[in-house]
């Protein structure tokens, strides 16, 4: 293979541990003291973005759980309504087409059958207001998009999506600040603050990375799981998601993504002592909620793994096994807190013997419908 492994067992952990500096590739153009500017995104993002009125994010798979994430994002800072759908949906279904509407294709590969359907599909409703954020300068997707973001992953080659994911989340935060600047809704201070966040990521990223040694240990009792609940809230719940498409994916584990609110309407009734249950747990507005909701799992005998951060205060218990990673990271939080969930789905993985790089049954890039 053109891409060495080192000293990495597999391709996906050694993408798992090139996050930092994926992410530093990625945010290289507002490095040193540089500003949020359309021209990120294209020649012609000043004029394109201007009279945006909403946002249609289009993807499949690991992509379209960025563009969840970038749904919370762009609607509490840039003041924008935003919709994600999945490609495959979108490009079949007759919906209401608005020319006002920036519409974003996320694609690791640019290659992806449905998400350039779907593409081609809004264009051929009169949208032209297009952006592609694609980890692959030359593919079919970012032909055809007025603008472009191209993240610097470098190349992935384990089928399940990592670094190319927390790429994604880099492009959609910069695409949130320039929509933000634009509208009016970013103040000088704020865009600064921000920034700074965003230029200190692949620090705090390598942080979660040391807590690989911990996550190992998770992975030895989930191994013999057949089922796990992922729970989050907010833009977590994507996190959630995210985390149990990768067990899914990897180590072949029935898991399922809920957010944390909807335990009570259904998934409650699945938990019992044989159901581990991971709680995206950020000390965010929504951890108090999010606590019931843990006692709520407690209480009927499900034994909890959960994911807090500096502030979470979630004491360990009997059944309550607790991993503190270092920092709350407010907005960017969803980027550090996937970390240790793909981690999590690598050991577990390892531990069950699967083919970790190409999982039974899938394909890096899916050409075809
Ligand atoms: C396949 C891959 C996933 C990926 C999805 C979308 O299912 O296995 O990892 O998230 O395609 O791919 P794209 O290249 O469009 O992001």
């Amino acid at each position: 293979d053109a891409v060495e492994l080192g000293k990495f067992r597999h391709y996906m952990q050694k993408e798992i541990f090139e996050q930092p500096q994926a992410l530093a590739q990625t945010l290289e153009l507002i490095a040193g003291g540089a500003g949020i500017t359309p021209q990120h995104f294209g020649a012609r993002a000043g004029e394109v973005f201007d009279g945006v009125r909403r946002v249609l994010v289009l993807a499949c798979g690991t992509s379209y759980h960025a563009g969840l994430v970038a749904r919370y994002w762009i609607e509490s800072i840039a003041k924008l309504p935003v919709t994600v759908e999945i490609a495959s949906e979108y490009r079949y279904r007759e919906s209401v087409p608005d020319p006002d509407t920036l519409v974003v294709v996320i694609s690791q590969s640019g290659e992806t059958a449905d998400t350039l359907a779907a593409l081609k599909h809004a264009k051929a409703l009169g949208m032209q207001r297009t952006l592609a954020i694609c980890n692959v300068p030359e593919s079919a997707i970012v032909r055809e998009t007025a603008l472009r973001f191209i993240t610097r992953a470098g190349p992935e080659i384990g089928v399940a999506s990592t670094k190319a994911f927390t790429t994604q989340l880099a492009a959609f935060a910069l695409l949130t600040l320039a929509l933000a600047k634009i509208n009016g809704r970013l103040s000088a201070e704020d865009e600064e603050r921000r920034l700074a966040a965003l230029r200190h990521l692949p620090v705090a990223v390598q942080k979660v990375l040391e807590l690989e040694p911990e996550i190992e240990q998770w992975a030895q009792r989930f191994a013999g799981k057949e089922h796990a609940l992922f729970l989050g809230r907010g833009s977590h719940w994507p996190i959630a998601m995210e985390g149990a498409l990768k067990l899914k994916e990897i180590s072949y584990i029935h898991a399922e993504a809920y957010a944390a609110g909807e335990l009570k309407h259904g998934p409650l009734a699945l938990v019992d002592k044989d159901m581990p249950v991971i709680a995206v747990s950020p000390a965010d507005e929504l951890l108090e909620k999010l606590k019931s909701n843990l006692q709520e799992v407690r209480a009927r005998g499900g034994e909890l793994y959960v994911f807090a951060d500096a502030g979470s205060e979630i004491p360990e218990s009997e059944g309550v096994h607790i991993l503190h990673m270092p920092e709350h990271y407010g907005m960017l939080s969803p980027v550090l807190h996937v970390i240790p969930l793909q981690l999590l789905s690598y050991h577990a993985a390892l531990v069950k013997g699967t083919d970790v790089d190409k999982p039974r049954n899938l394909a890096k890039s899916v050409t075809v419908e």
